[in-house]
């Protein structure tokens, strides 16, 4: 079962922004079914693996978006991706290092910072794009 369905309330009223996203929720429920299916530490951790780097990619773009805007916000806003970041490949670490048990961690995690990072910062920054 998906971990978590995309809803409009997520949306932040800016379409590449959404679309990022959707596609980071698309991954993380991927993630979860690997696992849930009780699939190989390969697999689930290839999975992870693309997970991050997506994110890393996502991150990029809404950076570059507010260099280009000169957002007041911009500090704090990568402050808080580098340390989801720094958080992330923690996790990632220890999957890597055999603890498959933290792959719920990581799903959970990274679906309920998403949520709070989507509805509270990047709210702000695609108001302001907008
Ligand atoms: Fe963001
Ligand atoms: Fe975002």
């Amino acid at each position: 079962m998906a971990l978590f369905t995309w809803g409009d309330e997520l949306s932040v009223g800016n379409t590449f922004i959404d679309g990022d996203h959707k596609k980071l929720f698309a991954m993380i429920n991927s993630f979860h079914d690997a696992m849930e299916q009780g699939r190989g530490s390969e697999v689930v951790g290839k999975v992870l693996r693309n997970l991050v780097i997506y994110t890393q990619e996502h991150f990029g773009r809404e950076e570059a978006e507010m260099q280009r805007i000169s957002y007041p916000r911009y500090s704090a806003h990568k402050a808080e991706h580098d340390k989801l970041i720094r958080e992330v490949t923690e996790l990632q670490n220890g999957f890597a290092s055999g603890n498959t048990l933290l792959t719920v961690k990581i799903s959970l995690f990274l679906r309920d910072w998403l949520l709070t990072h989507i509805k509270q910062t990047d709210k702000l920054l695609a108001a302001a794009l907008n």
